[in-house]
């Protein structure tokens, strides 16, 4: 390309965050806590007993998983042959295969046996994008999803990997207020008036005690000790900048405020969600004979695998970085053996960490969870 003019224009276009959770059925094997998350905000879905019919969003649904529970909730009082369109939204690279195999599945329990006319839906688009017409979505729901931003942020100058981290915090605290503000505006166009939005987010509590510390803590040991062995390089760990964000109270408040003639806020509370593999572990170790070494891995392995989950895109999209420029059908291609191969060293080293520096550390992760009311 000869025109710098183009070269420039071509810089300063945001490349979209193109997240997906790892495939091939793996996200709905390993959303443990998500499912747990979803749970606290089924008291406040809407009793809609006196619909006959009924439009239904549920934005970044992913593999479907944990659709079900509050869909199903929501569908219970409705009365019997009432009509539901149930739309699921994801980005376009998700494993939307999955998702059909899960709609699928739950066939019986969407329907209520039958008693329910479902007509299930899949749209592959950004949910900071219109996704459905204006006024025709009665409810929408968005489940452990509104912390990913809507593009990469630009890279930041620093050298300093703690001074990276924190001037990345800034950025995306930033980015994360425009884009919220954006998605509620949109969905403010989506859902009619006196609809719902509903969402659990996770957030940063405002206790400061740390997300995932320990799941956190073993995957950045596992990945300096890939770099001290040569499996990965220093600057491929700096480039790992994962384009999230986790808000605070006060930073949702300042969205609210800024959509105030659209949205009316309902319910707005934060909560602390355990991994449930803590409890469980806590149940298994009281049995007779067991063997606590055992239980402290299998319990590394959920967590890692748990975490592994969302981070493996980001990992296998910056080591394809660091090999220089890509195009699109580059960086979207699936991943080659050998990138498998690095993702799987990865979570064996952080299982390993977590069994030695954090042995049985509880992973647990806070969420702000609200209701809006369209005006
Ligand atoms: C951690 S998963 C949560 C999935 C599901 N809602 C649950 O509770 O288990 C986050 C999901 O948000 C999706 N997502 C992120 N950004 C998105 C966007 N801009 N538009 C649609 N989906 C998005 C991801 O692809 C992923 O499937």
């Amino acid at each position: 390309m000869e025109d710098p003019s183009e070269q420039a224009a071509i810089a300063a276009t945001p490349v979209e965050n193109e997240v997906v959770m790892r495939g091939n059925g793996s996200y709905n094997k390993n959303s443990a806590i998500q499912h747990i998350a979803v749970m606290p905000a089924l008291e406040f879905i809407p009793n809609l007993s006196n619909r006959k019919e009924l439009t239904l969003v549920d934005y970044g649904c992913s593999q479907g998983a944990n659709s079900i529970i509050p869909i199903k909730h929501l569908l219970s009082p409705l009365p019997t042959h009432s009509t539901i369109h149930l739309i699921f939204n994801d980005r376009p690279l998700n494993d939307f295969s999955t998702l059909s195999k899960t709609i699928k599945r739950n066939e019986a329990t969407l329907s209520r046996n039958g008693e329910l006319q479902i007509y299930p839906s899949i749209v592959p688009v950004s949910f900071f994008h219109q996704i459905a017409p204006d006024n025709s979505i009665d409810i929408g729901f968005a489940w452990s999803c509104l912390n990913y931003l809507e593009f990469l942020l630009p890279p930041l100058p620093s050298t300093d990997l703690q001074e990276l981290v924190k001037q990345r915090a800034v950025r995306s605290a930033k980015a994360a207020h425009v884009d919220l503000v954006k998605l509620l505006r949109l969905r403010a166009r989506e859902i009619k008036s006196g609809g719902v939005f509903m969402s659990a987010i996770p957030a940063r509590s405002s206790s400061g005690v740390p997300n995932v510390a320990p799941a956190a803590a073993a995957l950045m040991a596992a990945t300096l000790e890939m770099v001290h062995a040569g499996r990965i390089s220093q600057a491929q760990v700096m480039g790992l900048d994962m384009p999230v964000h986790e808000r605070s109270m006060e930073e949702m408040e300042r969205v609210f405020a800024e959509v105030e003639e659209v949205w009316g806020k309902e319910v707005c509370f934060e909560k602390m969600i355990q991994h449930p593999a803590v409890a469980e572990l806590e149940v298994k170790k009281k049995a007779e004979g067991v063997d606590l070494e055992e239980l402290s891995k299998e319990y590394a392995s959920t967590v890692v695998d748990w975490a592994m989950s969302p981070l493996t895109w980001f990992f296998v999209k910056t080591l394809r970085a660091g090999d220089g420029e890509m195009d699109e059908e580059e960086m979207f291609a699936p991943m080659t053996a050998e990138e498998e191969g690095l993702v799987d060293e990865l979570a064996e080293r952080a299982k390993r960490a977590f069994v030695r520096d954090q042995k049985d550390g509880i992973v647990e992760q806070c969420y702000i969870y609200f209701k809006l009311v369209r005006k």
